[in-house]
């Protein structure tokens, strides 16, 4: 059975070194006298704070925000997979709709990501979703099925296994407003149909693929446990230790049973 997948961005938080600290102070105290057979903490702090998250608990990996795909070399203020890998980082998160935003990371830019996140043995976190437009124009699939597309193109079979797909539709992110679960069933469905006809159900099967947008413990059982996704990709509540605690201890608890 796949472990439930709690991974944690942090974004550009927390902004003084004590908070950051603080945090990891918090995680320890409170994973006292727990061990989470069935779910794995994944926490994606700022690149700064990196060094901070490397005694973490049981349970808890590391992972980064973003990274640089080329190994060394003159790419002033970048900090490149290989990098991350040796300092002890485990996952990145790739193509976060923000970045996309922000930073104008395209497609083609995700999937060269993706292949080099994979060659230096990271797991990527592959973030895809429609916008609310394309939602509303009933793009959600077509969409979805060129993003999937894009990103293991050119991939063995072996290293699409290790993609771990994190769906966010974009209007969920930071606004508080989740899709049904129906939406999210049928979104789940898509990717994996997509997933077992592409790479054959074997490979796909391997496959996690995470739900994101506005998670909290108040609504993790009704957008992620009920509704079967492999685990969750949290932002604003994953700031928070104790939530992260709570929310890796409901989904241990519910994967148990
Ligand atoms: P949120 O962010 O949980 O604050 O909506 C989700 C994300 O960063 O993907």
């Amino acid at each position: 059975m796949k472990p439930f997948l709690f991974v944690a961005n942090f974004k550009m938080n927390p902004v003084s070194r004590e908070d950051a600290e603080n945090y990891v102070r918090v995680l320890k105290r409170e994973m006292e006298n727990k061990v989470f057979s069935r779910s794995l903490g994944v926490l994606c702090p700022s690149i700064l704070h990196t060094s901070l998250f490397l005694d973490l608990p049981p349970s808890f990996f590391l992972g980064a925000q973003h990274g640089f795909p080329e190994k060394s070399g003159a790419f002033t203020g970048e900090v490149s997979y290989a990098m991350l890998k040796n300092f002890g980082v485990e996952y990145v998160i790739i193509g976060h709709s923000e970045r996309k935003q922000y930073f104008g990371e395209t497609e083609e830019a995700i999937r060269m990501r993706t292949e080099a996140a994979l060659k230096y043995l990271l797991r990527p976190i592959v973030c895809i979703g429609e916008t609310e437009e394309e939602f509303k124009a009933g793009k959600r699939d077509a969409i979805l099925k060129v993003q999937v597309q894009s990103v293991i193109t050119g991939l063995s079979k072996m290293q699409a296994e290790k993609i771990i797909f994190a769906y966010e539709p974009r209007y969920a992110i930071g606004t508080g407003i989740t899709p049904s679960q129906q939406e999210i069933v049928d979104a789940k469905k898509t990717i994996r149909t997509f997933l077992d006809t592409t790479l054959g159900e074997n490979c796909a099967e391997r496959i996690q693929i995470l739900y994101g947008g506005s998670v909290k413990a108040g609504n993790l059982a009704e957008v992620a446990l009920e509704t079967g996704m492999d685990g969750v990709l949290v932002g604003k509540e994953s700031l928070s230790p104790y939530e992260v605690v709570k929310m890796l201890a409901m989904a241990d608890e519910s994967k148990n049973n």
